[in-house]
């Protein structure tokens, strides 16, 4: 410990405040100190201080201050450590490690590694950008054109093109790369054909980290038979990156950050929606790649922002289980705002139709949280509906569903949004209160968690149900032994029943008081790109259940005939159901 705290100290000493920030900002000497426009908020007249003697900076106008280590924490929006990390480079002090220990050596060989994946990430993006811009590159060029992106917004974003599966390969050995290390970071794949390039024929976009590194890569097919294989591919998880805890153009949002120009930090699905907003001024946006949020993402987000606006697809928002990523935000701290796009349309889309003074209003319109989850409420449960039958049936179930949401907030926010809900819903405030005291006994009533492979086939045949898959269709309700499950099916065959579509938003709403594991039973089910496969297994969990279910029919008759051993028809019954199991298997 005492090594460390001399590390630190060596840092701050050989690291001058005035020289560290002058290097990220312009100062100008005023005195005894130095002034600058404050990195951290938004200013015209400077009132960012820093002073040589105290070796401390000190913002007049928001009030940030701190030294040395704290200004590169948050100006790169990294931790103490990395920043600890960073300033040590800097002053050329080695990283304090003993280094005779087994484990030292192997935290070193893993950098080394990481150096070498870095290399070949950073390679590879040239090569795309390269071939882009060559002869092979029109049909990426024309492609982008047409869908309205400039050529500065293009080059922005390093926007690259793999010609064919086996260029970069060349290239890549050209430089002295091992083929191995080109496949663990993912850039290359082993197939039948020998070793490829892993998103050939496709336009790419590179993927960057905070410190604006390449780590990965997306690519989209521009060919039907490419886009039949995955409209996008991007780059398999690696030891650089993993897709689900990564944010698309994440240093683009830093970077804008540290000009003091990031009004919103925006998140949306896709790449293309980043780029368009970019393109139409919305220079905060970064995409969360088509999966839910995650915990490490709230992270990334937490160090750019207080507030973050959700824009997820209107159509597909359901899919990407919208809610239970945006609890994870308000978990980490953040200020959640949903934005809703009109007409179904992607941030892209609308943007081109509308302009982005439209897009604008779509911020300034976005919802808190709590109330987005009020609405999606109302929405399942009419309790406004003029048929009063409708709106009975639906206010407990209104009720049942607010308590849920309002069980997650904070006592402030709680006591705010129980006045709302008793508002809207005409229970007293004091109803709601009671309630929520006697959580605790709801809790423990929630079943041991466990899942048999029947109920994971009900988990993957509801899931395929909610994604609207065309194969998906069951004929009558399976067994179902949590409440989970049987209100899932409820409003699955309710859905039905009326014609209408299911839609994975509606799963809080309809199933209020599941434990989050059941909840991720559903979200987090790993579909396979190949649609076949998923077919497959869909029909092999159909036979699943119903194999469980006429099984239980064939105890329950075997209890019968135990009780009524004469009874010719209970035997042929059995004798009927046994064949049907048999023809099922
Ligand atoms: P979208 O299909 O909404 O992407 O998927 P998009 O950006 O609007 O694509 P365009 O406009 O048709 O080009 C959202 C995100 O989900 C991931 C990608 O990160 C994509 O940007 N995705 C989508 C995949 O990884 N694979 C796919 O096959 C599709
Ligand atoms: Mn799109």
């Amino acid at each position: 410990m005492a090594d460390w705290s001399d590390f630190i100290q060596q840092i701050k000493r050989q690291n001058d405040i005035v020289d560290v920030i002058g290097s990220y900002l312009e100062l100008r000497r005023s005195g005894a100190n130095f002034m600058a426009r404050c990195p951290f908020h938004g200013e015209k007249t400077p009132s960012f201080n820093v002073n040589r003697n105290l070796q401390i900076y000190k913002c007049f106008g928001c009030g940030e201050s701190g030294d040395v280590i704290k200004f590169v924490e948050k100006y790169e929006s990294c931790s103490f450590a990395e920043a600890c990390e960073i300033l040590a480079k800097r002053a050329g002090i080695p990283m304090p490690e003993s280094s005779s220990s087994g484990e030292d050596r192997e935290f070193r060989e893993r950098k080394k590694k990481r150096d070498v994946y870095l290399n070949i990430c950073r390679d590879t993006a040239r090569f795309y950008y390269r071939a882009y811009y060559g002869e092979v590159g029109k049909v990426a060029r024309d492609y982008m054109t047409k869908r309205g992106f400039d050529e500065a917004t293009v080059k922005k974003f390093g926007i690259g093109y793999s010609p064919d599966g086996y260029s970069l390969v060349d290239h890549l050995r050209s430089k002295g790369y091992s083929t191995d290390d080109c496949i663990k970071c993912g850039v290359l794949q082993q197939t039948q054909r020998g070793v490829t390039d892993a998103l050939s024929g496709r336009l790419i976009v590179p993927i960057f980290n905070m410190q604006g590194q390449v780590i990965a890569f997306g690519g989209r097919g521009l060919d039907d038979y490419t886009i039949s294989r995955g409209k996008y591919k991007n780059t398999s998880d690696t030891p650089l990156f993993t897709k689900k805890d990564n944010l698309f153009a994440i240093n683009i949002a830093k970077e804008q950050k540290q000009h003091s120009a990031l009004p919103n930090l925006v998140v949306v699905e896709g790449y293309m929606d980043v780029i368009a907003m970019y393109q139409g001024g919305f220079k905060g946006a970064v995409a969360s790649m088509g999966t839910s949020l995650t915990e490490q993402q709230a992270k990334w987000l937490s160090r750019l922002s207080d507030t973050v606006y959700i824009c997820y697809d209107g159509d597909s928002a359901g899919q990407k289980a919208t809610v239970r990523g945006l609890d994870i935000l308000d978990r980490a701290g953040l200020e959640v705002r949903v934005m809703s796009v009109p007409e179904k349309l992607d941030p892209d889309e609308y943007i081109k139709k509308y302009g982005s003074e439209a897009f604008d209003k779509l911020i300034d319109e976005a919802m808190p949280l709590p109330d987005y989850k009020l609405k999606l409420l109302a929405d399942a449960f009419p309790i406004d509906s003029a048929d009063s039958a409708r709106r009975n049936n639906a206010l407990p179930k209104y009720v049942k569903g607010a308590l849920t949401m309002l069980r997650a907030l904070d006592d402030v926010r709680q006591a705010r949004y129980i006045t709302a809900v008793s508002v809207k819903t005409g229970y007293s405030e004091d109803y709601f209160r009671r309630k929520l005291s006697q959580n605790d006994a709801d809790v423990s009533e929630t079943e041991e968690y466990g899942v048999s492979p029947e109920d994971k086939a009900k988990y993957f045949i509801a899931a395929c149900i909610l994604r609207g898959e065309s194969y998906a269709s069951i004929e009558d309700k399976p067994l179902c032994n949590s409440k989970f499950l049987s209100d899932l099916y409820d409003y699955l065959f309710d859905c039905k029943a009326q014609g209408v579509k299911p839609s994975m938003d509606m799963l809080y709403t309809v199933c209020p008081d599941a434990a989050p594991e059941q909840y991720a039973e559903i979200i987090d089910i790993g579909f396979d790109k190949d649609k076949e496969i998923n077919e497959r297994y869909f029909r092999e969990c159909r036979r699943l259940v119903t194999v469980e279910k006429l099984k239980r029919k064939r105890d329950e008759l075997m209890k019968q005939i135990k009780d009524n051993p004469e009874d010719g028809s209970l035997l042929e019954r059995l004798s009927e159901l046994s064949k049907k199991i048999a023809d099922v298997r």
